[in-house]
């Protein structure tokens, strides 16, 4: 009797689990929550949560984001992407923003068929040749490019050096991607140094670009060494005007860098004065109502990449991840919170690049860059 009772129990609770596991829709999310890009991963998530208060539900069942640290690591991104497809049973991945950790988890999204979107990295080679994983912004050739044009038609610069993080692919990719354009234009690239990402000290790179006294300084890395890098030259006397990608979009850019940054130009992916759908509007909204600072790109494409995979949940109407991933792969003219999305058959975003001015604590808009 105690044992019929105890099976009869037990099958109660086995379908009272699988009725509630039928109800969720998990997705597993990888960001830098701390280490050294840790300001990425807290403002993905920030406006990722906004994306998923604007659309809590799917096919008539509740979203389940589970989130995990990957401490700015390429080894903890790659193991974070096991454990949510091996023990989780995430139907799909986003993350990270930092192009090396992307990079990291890709394979393991194709290897095992579960759709991945980065919302922020833009290194080409994260998407190139993959079948699962996809991005919703642009990429750094493009990026790249129009960095150089602006340095050299709208700044009137000639001369540039250039500081690469070397640890960094976005880094390097990003700086090939300026250094093209820019020579192409007739600008000259008079020095060219690198760093590794950790670095305190960049007197000695420094030193090397004074003696060639350039017009503009491009630095390709991540915010931290971006303000370090601009204290050092000031410090040593360089007064070359600054300019970065979107690495820079983080507020300890202006709370290290203080007025070192003051004036430097950067590209990124959003700007709320450039903002036209009816959702980003609402973004906007939410995020001004919740937060005192100004909405970055950062939490836009966060919210814009969950927003994709609901909306190709829906019109597949299918919680299956080779179905998701069909469905990504036709997103088109999707009106998200940074623009219209429709990824191309690279499965990259394509949208404009935003130009951005450090004025004080805060930076101001510029201006928009079409494909
Ligand atoms: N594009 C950067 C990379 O690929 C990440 C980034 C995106 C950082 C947007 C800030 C803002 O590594």
């Amino acid at each position: 009797m105690r044992l019929i009772m105890g099976m009869a129990l037990a099958l109660i609770l086995f379908s009272f689990y699988v009725s509630r596991a039928d109800d969720t829709i998990k997705i597993g999310v990888i960001l830098a929550m701390t280490g050294g890009t840790s300001a990425f991963g807290q403002q993905t998530w920030t406006g990722m949560q906004i994306g998923r208060n604007i659309r809590p539900t799917v096919l008539g069942k509740k979203v389940e984001l589970i989130l995990l640290d990957n401490k700015s690591d390429k080894i903890e991104s790659a193991n974070a992407a096991q454990r949510l497809i091996q023990k989780d049973k995430v139907i799909g991945i986003i993350g990270d923003v930092a192009s090396s950790n992307s990079l990291a988890i890709a394979p393991i999204a194709e290897d095992n068929h579960i759709p991945h979107i980065s919302p922020s990295s833009t290194n080409p080679i994260v998407t190139l040749n993959r079948k699962y994983v996809f991005r919703a912004c642009f990429i750094d050739p493009f990026q790249g490019e129009v960095m150089a044009k602006f340095a050299y038609n709208e700044l009137k610069a000639r001369k540039a050096a250039v500081l690469t993080d070397i640890g960094q692919d976005y880094s390097v990719g990003l700086t090939s991607a300026f250094a093209k354009t820019y020579k192409k234009l007739g600008g000259q690239i008079v020095r060219q140094v690198n760093y590794q990402s950790g670095d305190q000290d960049f007197t000695a790179q420094l030193t090397a670009i004074k003696e060639t006294d350039p017009d503009i300084i491009a630095i390709t890395g991540y915010y931290t060494e971006i303000a370090l890098i601009a204290r050092q030259a000031r410090e040593l006397g360089i007064k070359a005007t600054l300019i970065a990608g979107d690495g820079a979009e983080a507020p300890e850019l202006t709370e290290i860098g203080g007025e070192a940054v003051d004036g430097l130009y950067y590209t990124t992916h959003f700007d709320e004065k450039a903002v036209l759908t009816p959702l980003g509007k609402k973004y906007v909204e939410m995020f001004r109502k919740q937060n005192k600072s100004t909405p970055d790109a950062l939490g836009a494409l966060g919210a814009d990449a969950y927003l994709i995979i609901l909306d190709a949940i829906e019109r597949t109407s299918s919680t299956n991840p080779e179905k998701i991933r069909d469905a990504i792969e036709k997103t088109k003219d999707f009106q998200g919170i940074t623009g219209a999305i429709t990824i191309n058959k690279n499965h990259d975003a394509v949208k404009n690049v935003v130009i951005r001015q450090v004025k004080g604590r805060d930076s101001v808009y510029i201006s928009s860059v079409n494909p």
